[in-house]
């Protein structure tokens, strides 16, 4: 597991931004495992940048996203389809149908997600993976107490994180209580993660996942035990790492050879 912590929010994003654009540059038919929520947003904006300066085509690139909440449709302005057809698709060169998020409207729920496990599966599995972290340690949508070797399932949100995404729909009410997500064993899969985690909302958790025992009580814990993680954090959300002065140490002394972009 790296940590690397930068001096500002926008810096964090724009080297998450950079890593997925080396990833689509260094192969162009990449499959990116995308995220949803606030964290990503400008993540999005930089890539809708890299391409309009004809640094980045995702023309021959397909995505499979986390998670989708259940009962809402692609239509629904807080549905993850709507987000990432507004706040990235429609503003890039990708293809519409290479984009994948689970049917949150599917009626038989447990066929939607092996269908979507097995379209992982048949696009060759996820390059890269990019994740956000709740503030009580999720990983897509894996609540406090999944199973770390979970696959695609429905699970029911805990209060704390329809509370977190309260603000987003208006009011906790309509927050959705059932999502499809990848499973933690789904994401673990991933030939490389970049987790993005900004703000000092973030900071508990973030020391919990990456210095804390690994745990299904905070789910991204297990990314200890991933051969390629990258853990991308800015001043506020890293402040209650105790090795801060190591991470810090080692990304300056990275070797050329290693580094990602
Ligand atoms: C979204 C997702 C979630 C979010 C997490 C953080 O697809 O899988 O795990 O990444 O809830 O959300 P924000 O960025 O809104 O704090």
């Amino acid at each position: 597991m790296e940590v690397i912590i930068t001096d500002t929010k926008n810096q964090a994003e724009e080297i998450v931004a950079k890593i997925i654009q080396s990833q689509v540059n260094a192969k162009n038919n990449s499959l990116l495992g995308l995220a949803t929520g606030r964290t990503m947003e400008s993540v999005y904006s930089q890539l809708i940048n890299f391409h309009k300066a004809n640094e980045l085509s995702f023309s021959s690139t397909s995505t499979v996203n986390l998670d989708e909440y259940v009962g809402l449709a692609p239509t629904h302005d807080q549905s993850y389809r709507y987000y990432m057809n507004d706040k990235l698709f429609n503003h890039v060169d990708i293809n519409l149908e290479n984009t994948h998020l689970p049917n949150g409207l599917a009626e038989d729920i447990p066929a939607e997600c092996k269908k979507y496990e097995d379209k992982i599966n048949s696009l060759g599995g996820i390059d890269l993976q990019l994740l956000g972290i709740g503030t009580d340690g999720h990983i897509g949508f894996n609540e406090p107490g999944s199973s770390l070797a979970s696959r695609t399932r429905i699970k029911t949100l805990t209060k704390e994180t329809i509370e977190q995404n309260g603000p987003i729909f208006g009011a906790n009410e309509d927050v959705p209580k059932h999502a499809l997500t990848m499973g933690v064993g789904t994401i673990m899969d991933a030939h490389k993660v970049v987790l993005l985690a900004t703000g000092e909302s973030k900071a508990k958790i973030v020391a919990d996942a990456v210095e804390g025992p690994i745990t299904a009580w905070v789910t991204a814990s297990i990314l200890q035990m991933h051969p390629s993680t990258i853990i991308v954090l800015d001043q506020e959300s890293a402040a209650n790492l105790k090795n801060r002065d190591y991470y810090k140490w080692a990304y300056e002394n990275k070797p050329d050879w290693q580094k990602h972009y």
